[in-house]
């Protein structure tokens, strides 16, 4: 089954007097990893992406948080080393983190709803896309676009081809109050699911399973420690 998992960032003053505190928790590699961001919201999104997976993880296979291993394909999804019936995905914007986890790969997108993102639809969108946007009325169009977005960047990371494939090679239509991926006149075998997870955000979930858990867990950060 696809779950999904939300950590909350945390104040930044706060974050800078416990980073050390919460650094100590990783593995040097992790560690090495987190500490190449050099603002302070990216090093804390990054930490916190890395103890959310490790404790989800930790969970399932009943190993410690810090003996888990992260591998990365050559187009820097990363996976689980050594071990391939369980896949994550994780994703990051203001001041959430997100990550899903599932029994085959998947892919997640949230995305902070931002006003001035629809002129760049044409850019990214396909023409099918395009219309169905049109169609929505003014007000409900800025969401539909991050719809959009989020259900396509969830697509794109399931495969974990980044962006070598063109977001405007396929097409999110929605079918019956579903949304699946199509390209051209054939819709592809994959599983689209949005979450809730706050008012100015959009949660988007792509899956080659077709269970999905119905809503998203809150994960604490002292749940986090370890
Ligand atoms: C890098 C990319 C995978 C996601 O980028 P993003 O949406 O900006 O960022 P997210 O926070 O959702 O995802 C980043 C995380 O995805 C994971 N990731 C990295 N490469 C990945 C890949 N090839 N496949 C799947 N996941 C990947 C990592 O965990 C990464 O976290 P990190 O930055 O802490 O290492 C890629 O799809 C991208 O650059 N997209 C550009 C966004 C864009 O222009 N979209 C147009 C909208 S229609």
């Amino acid at each position: 089954m696809v779950e999904v998992f939300a950590h909350k960032l945390i104040d930044t003053h706060d974050f800078v007097g416990k980073k050390d505190e919460y650094l100590a928790m990783l593995p040097a590699k992790a560690k090495q990893r987190v500490l190449q961001y050099t603002r302070t919201e990216d090093l804390q999104r990054s930490l916190f992406g890395e103890l959310l997976v490790r404790r989800i993880v930790s969970g399932k296979l009943n190993i410690p948080p810090r003996e888990i291993e992260i591998a990365f394909s050559s187009k820097g999804k990363p996976m689980l080393q050594e071990k391939n019936d369980l896949h994550f995905n994780l994703s990051h914007s203001g001041h959430w983190v997100v990550c899903a986890i599932a029994n085959k790969p998947v892919g997640v997108d949230v995305e902070m709803i931002q006003a001035g993102k629809l002129k760049i639809a044409k850019r990214f969108f396909t023409d099918t896309e395009i219309k169905d946007l049109r169609s929505k009325d003014d007000k409900k169009q800025l969401h539909y676009f991050f719809d959009l977005w989020t259900l396509k960047e969830s697509y794109l990371k399931v495969l974990g081809k980044g962006l070598t494939l063109a977001l405007n090679s396929f097409s999110v239509v929605n079918e019956e109050n579903k949304f699946r991926i199509k390209i051209d006149t054939k819709f592809i075998d994959v599983h689209l699911k949005q979450y809730f997870i706050e008012e100015v955000y959009k949660l988007s979930v792509c899956a080659y399973e077709d269970q999905f858990a119905d809503k998203l867990v809150h994960v604490h950060t002292k749940d986090l420690l370890f």
